[in-house]
């Protein structure tokens, strides 16, 4: 079903366009690099249980909040807050967004970079050029992880520049369920091996007495990045929706999609961390803690493909690590739209313009990380743990008692005509009023009170 365009700012042609587009946004480096190495860092089972509840109490009902803005004010963040409101505050929170998405999107493209160091790593492994594989897999080499970053974000700024449903939504398509498909393969391969129930029992029996506000921060952070938000990336997605989409129903597939995702990641991934183990590679550092940073996945994940071996390696190595850029591309165009839009809506430049600027000027940011990689943990605190669930903080409080709940009913009345008497309008005003915006403060304020301290 095609629906035309209501002006001249583009949508998504169909549903799924739109689905399987903030599905993109929401499924990448995220859940596939991310999501197991902090669940490494904090205590397996019991990180996911408390992840989980977070993306259902918190993630999802800001997730309807953010798209709900973003379509009735068809704006970027700084334009919506500025729609709605006169306050300048406001305004000042919609440039915070805009900043958490371009400090994201600078270490993004790094690692993005190696999703493509290490697809040529598999092709050289398999035809014996160990040399040229054990080069290019090396994460410390500064001027390889820069020229990748500039080649990921040359491929981003080129989606860009087609426009949403053009680039965006065709990307997708066929892409995301491809990548589903070879990590089921994946994990019915690793079950069978030696070593891997210890990591699906790592994974999935959960030790509650780990859980510490250290831990709920991590989930939460973990939370905000994996479902693209509190950076205004879903206003931005919101703002090409059409109208007669009906937005819960949309953010719950997404929700479930991007939750569904990122736990099949960890039955890879785990499992293969123990199983590397049992062929004697060091998973554990002095202090017997799991090995994780940034390159945990960079250096179980080819072991396993190695191991494999032979042509069946090849394939499931090279296409592992082929959806997976692809996987990073549909989020990083999601980071850039952000930045790009607000440039675009605010000062009036064309899309070329602002796609081209904003996008060389991220990659100068990341020119400095690619050649010290150990500020990518730094960053990912500052703007991820801490400024993607501030933002959500001031998103839901912005909507909850500026523009106010019975406004966003009227908007999400559009496609959900009966809303009023579902059951989903209450429970979701409670949330979005209360529970969410006091969870976020309280979880917030325990951790600076305890750096403080
Ligand atoms: N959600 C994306 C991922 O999981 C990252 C992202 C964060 C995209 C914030 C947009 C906004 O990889």
């Amino acid at each position: 079903m095609a629906t035309t365009p209501t002006n001249n700012r583009g949508t998504w042609n169909t549903k799924i366009g739109f689905i399987l587009a903030a599905a993109g946004s929401a499924v990448g480096l995220g859940n596939i690099w991310r999501f197991p190495t902090v669940m490494a860092e904090n205590g397996g089972a019991a990180f996911l249980f408390i992840y989980v509840l977070l993306v259902f109490i918190i993630g999802f009902p800001v997730m309807v909040a953010e798209l709900s803005i973003g379509r009735r004010t068809q704006k970027n963040p700084v334009g919506a807050f500025k729609a709605l409101s006169n306050n300048k505050l406001f305004t000042l929170a919609g440039f915070w967004c805009v900043l958490c998405g371009v400090a994201i999107l600078s270490f993004y493209v790094i690692i993005a970079g190696w999703t493509i160091s290490y697809f040529f790593e598999q092709v050289f492994y398999f035809f014996g050029m160990t040399d040229w594989s054990a080069w290019v897999a090396n994460t410390d080499n500064g001027w390889l992880n820069a020229g990748l970053a500039i080649l990921f974000m040359g491929l981003t700024v080129s989606i860009i520049l087609g426009g949403v449903s053009q680039g965006i939504e065709r990307a997708v398509r066929y892409l995301m369920p491809m990548l589903v498909v070879i990590i089921l393969i994946l994990i019915g391969y690793v079950m069978f091996q030696p070593g891997a129930g210890a990591g699906f029992r790592e994974y999935l029996v959960p030790d509650f007495s780990v859980i510490d506000m250290d831990l709920i921060l991590a989930a939460m952070g973990q939370a905000f990045f994996s479902l693209s938000l509190g950076m205004g990336a879903l206003i931005t997605y919101g703002s090409y929706l059409s109208k007669r989409e009906n937005i819960p129903s949309a953010a719950a597939y997404v929700t479930g999609f991007d939750v569904g995702i990122a736990f099949l990641a960890g039955m890879l991934i785990m499992p293969t961390v123990y199983m590397a183990q049992a062929q004697g590679v060091a998973i554990f550092d002095d202090a017997g803690s799991l090995l994780a940073g940034p390159a945990l996945i960079f250096q179980v994940l080819p072991e396993l493909f190695h191991e494999m071996g032979g042509l069946m390696g090849l394939i499931f190595g090279a296409s592992f690590f082929f959806l997976l850029s692809i996987a990073a591309l549909t989020s990083s165009i999601s980071l850039l739209e952000v930045p790009t839009s607000y440039v675009i809506d605010e000062h009036g430049v064309s899309r070329k313009k602002a796609a081209i600027g904003i996008g060389a000027f991220i990659t100068i940011i990341s020119l400095f990380i690619a050649f010290d990689t150990g500020l990518i943990d730094h960053i990912d605190f500052i703007f991820s743990v801490i400024g993607l669930p501030l933002g959500g903080l001031i998103i839901s409080l912005f909507l909850a008692y500026v523009w106010k709940t019975e406004s966003a009913k009227m908007e999400l009345q559009n496609g959900f005509e009966n809303i009023g008497s579902h059951w989903f309008w209450p429970v979701w005003k409670i949330f979005i009023k209360f529970i969410c915006p006091i969870l976020i403060a309280l979880i917030l304020a325990t951790t600076i009170y305890d750096v403080i301290r």
